[in-house]
């Protein structure tokens, strides 16, 4: 549906459910995305999720596949849309680790961004990531996030404690896909 040069950003469909259990188990890949504690994801619970959203659109989230080279490597969209302030947080998360560091997460977060901005007509989009999370930081720098706040020793990180940090990006600042 949205069309970068490495990566299409498309529809979930049901033969990718068995690559998002091998990511969602990926204990490096989890880490990475902070969030929920790493746990054990059965592939049944993946396509619960999965028929729920089929069946029930949600309407303050929107969720891609990342396709590139004719796969899926991850997934990534906006969530906890607000209609009324027009604000949404984005979330990305590469599973193929063949594909990080090489440019397609910045690619995918400029398509979420256009569809956020240009088709969506939010005027804000915010994230948050741990301060351990370099990688994802850089990325969404490139892309025009900004760092907003930090929630000191918010987040426990497999043994230690590191920060959370909220970024945003408003439209007016934001350069163009
Ligand atoms: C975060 C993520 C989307 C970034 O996508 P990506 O394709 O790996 O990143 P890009 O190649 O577009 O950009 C990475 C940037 O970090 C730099 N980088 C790469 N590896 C790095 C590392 N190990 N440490 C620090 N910086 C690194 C790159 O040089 C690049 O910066 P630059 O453009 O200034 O040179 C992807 O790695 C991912 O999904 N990871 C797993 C889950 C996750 O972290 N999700 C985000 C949760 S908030």
């Amino acid at each position: 549906m949205l069309r970068g040069e490495k990566v299409t950003l498309r529809a979930v469909a049901r033969g990718d459910l068995p690559r998002l259990r091998e990511f969602a188990n990926d204990l490096e890949v989890e880490l990475a995305g902070g969030g929920d504690p790493p746990a054990p994801r059965p592939l049944e619970r993946i396509e619960k999720d999965f028929e729920r959203e089929v069946s029930d659109l949600p309407r303050d989230k929107t969720n891609f596949a990342i396709e590139a080279d004719g796969e899926c490597i991850g997934t990534g969209g906006l969530f906890n849309i607000d209609w009324t302030a027009r604000h949404a947080e984005l979330g990305i998360g590469i599973g193929d680790k063949e594909y990080w560091g090489r440019g397609y997460g910045r690619e995918a977060v400029g398509l979420l961004l256009d569809y956020a901005f240009r088709l969506r007509n939010l005027r804000r989009v915010w994230l948050e990531v741990h301060s351990a999370n370099e990688r994802a930081i850089r990325a969404y720098g490139s892309c025009g996030f900004v760092e907003e706040g930090r929630m000191r020793g918010h987040v426990w990180l497999g043994g230690r404690y590191v920060d959370n940090v909220i970024m945003g990006l408003l439209r007016e600042e934001w350069g163009g896909p």
